[in-house]
C-alpha cells in the first residue's frame, strides 16, 4: 500500500526500508500522548476557525474512540505502520472519513512527535520522582530505627571513626534528595510546548501556539521554531538525572553487597529480595543489589548513546532522531525497576547491629578521640596526634585495645593521662560528642530526618 505521504514519489517502498525506516514498535508507547496532542490541535484549529468546530469535535470524538479502543485492547497496533503518528491518522481517516485529513493542518510530524516525546517524559519524570521518594521515605525511617546503632566509619574502605549506621544512611538520603531537586529542576525546561513549530519554519496559518500549550499543561511555548522541533536536551537531561541518581543507587548496592557478605554480616537481606544458587546450598545472593550495579552502566550507555546520536546533526529535523526513543525508555523503565527494587529490599532487610558493634571495637577507630583527649588537656594536636599513634602501634604488638589499656600503661606515654581516658574512648561516648552539624551524633541524625522529612512533605 502507498504511504500517506506518497506525493513527490509514489509512496511505494521496499520491505527492507519500511522495516529499517518504522518505528513503531517502540513509539507505539506514547499512543496516549499523541492521540491527547492531536486532540488539542484540533481544538486550536477550530478554535482560530481553520477548521470548523462541527470538524474538531467529530475529529476529536474519533480520536477518544481511537484511545478508548487501544486501551481496552479493541483495536491492536498495526506492526507494519511507520510510526505511531501515522497510525492514529490513518485510522483516524479510517473511521470518520476525509475531514480526519484535516487534522495535520499547521503542523508536522517534527513538532508532533517532539510534543509526545515531551509529554510522555512529563508523565516519566513524575513517575521516577514518585518512587525516589517513596525510597526516600523507607530509608529515612530506618535511618530513625538505627539512629543509635554504631558501626565503623570507613575511608579507604579502612576502618576510620565510630558512626551510627542511621547516619550512613542518611548520607544516601541527601544524595536521593538531590536526585528529586535535579528531576524537578529538568521538568521545567521539559515543561515547554514545541507544536507549533511545525516541519521547522513555523506557518502561514493563524495559529494560536499557547493556546494549544495551555490545553496539554505546558508552562510556555518554544519560541525558535528551529530549535522547537530538534531539541533533545530534555531527553538528554533527563537522562543525566537519571544517570547520576543510578550511581548513588549502585554505590548503595556496593555498600549492601559487602555488608551482607560472611565478612562484614553487618546486615542480613530478607529471602525475599534475594537468591540462591544452583550447586552451593549456602548461598544467599544479593542479586537485586548486583543488578542495579550492573543496570548503571546500561543506562549511562542510553546517555552516551543519544549524546552521540545528537552531537553531529544539523538543524532541524534529521531521521537520526528517531533514535533517540528506545535509550530514553530504555533508562525510564530501568530506573522504575530498581527504585521499587531498592525500596522493598530496604524496607525488609535485617540490620546485624551486634556485628556492626563488634567491627567497631577493634579498628582503632577511637584513635581520633583519643588524640583530641589530648587535646583538651593542653597539648598541641600534632603532638597528640602523635603520642597517640605510638600508643596504637604499641596495643597492635601487645594485642590490646584502647578501651582496656590500664592507665600506667597510658602514663608511660603522656603524664597527662588521667582515668577520665576511658569515658573519651568509649564508643558511644565518641559518637554522642560529635554534636557538630552534620556530624554522626544523635541530634545530628534527628536533624537530617527532620529536613529529609519536610522537603519530601511539600
Ligand atoms: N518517527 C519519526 C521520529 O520518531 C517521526 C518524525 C518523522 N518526521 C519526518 N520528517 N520523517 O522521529
Amino acid at each position: 500500500m502507498a504511504k500517506m505521504w506518497a506525493g513527490r514519489t509514489d509512496g511505494i517502498t521496499n520491505k527492507i526500508a519500511d522495516d529499517f525506516n518504522s518505528s513503531i514498535s517502540f513509539d507505539s508507547k506514547m499512543y496516549k500522548q499523541d492521540i491527547e496532542g492531536s486532540m488539542a490541535h484540533a481544538a486550536m484549529l477550530s478554535s482560530c476557525n481553520i477548521i470548523s468546530g462541527a470538524e474538531a469535535d467529530r475529529i476529536i470524538d474519533g480520536l477518544h474512540g481511537i484511545l478508548e479502543d487501544i486501551s481496552s485492547g479493541a483495536l491492536s497496533i498495526d506492526e507494519n505502520a511507520e510510526d505511531i503518528h501515522m497510525f492514529v491518522e490513518q485510522v483516524l481517516t479510517d473511521r470518520i472519513g476525509d475531514v480526519g485529513k484535516k487534522l495535520h493542518t499547521a503542523r508536522s510530524r517534527n513538532d508532533q512527535v517532539a510534543l509526545d516525546l515531551r509529554l510522555y517524559l512529563r508523565e516519566q519524570t513524575d513517575e521516577i520522582i514518585e518512587k525516589t521518594v517513596a525510597l526516600i521515605k523507607t530509608v529515612t525511617d530506618r535511618a530513625e530505627e538505627n539512629k543509635g546503632v554504631i558501626m565503623p566509619g570507613y575511608t579507604h574502605l579502612q576502618r576510620a571513626q565510630p558512626v551510627t549506621f542511621g547516619h550512613h544512611l542518611m548520607a544516601y538520603v541527601m544524595m536521593l534528595l538531590r536526585d528529586v531537586d535535579r528531576l524537578r529542576d529538568c521538568r521545567k525546561r521539559m515543561n515547554v510546548s514545541p507544536i507549533g513549530s511545525c516541519a521547522l519554519a513555523g506557518t502561514t496559518y493563524a495559529t494560536d501556539r499557547v493556546f494549544e500549550a495551555q490545553k496539554l499543561g505546558f508552562d510556555s511555548i518554544c519560541l525558535n521554531s528551529m530549535d522547537g522541533v530538534s531539541d533533545r536536551d530534555f531527553s538528554l537531561e533527563l537522562m543525566s538525572c537519571i544517570s547520576v541518581l543510578m550511581m548513588h543507587l549502585s554505590r548503595f548496592s556496593e555498600e549492601i553487597i559487602l555488608w551482607s557478605s560472611w565478612e562484614f554480616k553487618f546486615i542480613e537481606l530478607s529471602d525475599s529480595f534475594t537468591t540462591g544458587s544452583s550447586i552451593m546450598p549456602q548461598k544467599k545472593n544479593p542479586d537485586m543489589a548486583e543488578l542495579v550495579r550492573g543496570k548503571t552502566g546500561r543506562v549511562y550507555g542510553d546517555l552516551m548513546g543519544l549524546l552521540t546520536v545528537m552531537k553531529g546533526i544539523p538543524l532541524a529535523y534529521n531521521k537520526d532522531m528517531q533514535e533517540d526513543k528506545e535509550p530514553v525508555f530504555d533508562a525510564c523503565d530501568t530506573v522504575k525497576m530498581c527504585l521499587d527494587v531498592f525500596e522493598g529490599m530496604i524496607a525488609t532487610l535485617t540490620v546485624r547491629s551486634d556485628n556492626m558493634r563488634k567491627a567497631a571495637q577493634k579498628g582503632f577507630i577511637n584513635a581520633t578521640d583519643l588524640a583530641d583527649y589530648l587535646v583538651k588537656k593542653g597539648l598541641p594536636f600534632r603532638s597528640a596526634y602523635k603520642v597517640s599513634g605510638q600508643i596504637v602501634a604499641w596495643c597492635i604488638k601487645n594485642g590490646e585495645v584502647l578501651e582496656t589499656l590500664t592507665l600506667e600503661k597510658y602514663k608511660e606515654f603522656h603524664e597527662l593521662f588521667e582515668s577520665d581516658v576511658y569515658e573519651a574512648v568509649d564508643l558511644d561516648v565518641c559518637v554522642e560528642k560529635r554534636i557538630s552539624r552534620g556530624g554522626t551524633g544523635i541530634s545530628s541524625v534527628e536533624e537530617q530526618i527532620e529536613y529529609a522529612r519536610n522537603i519530601i512533605r511539600e
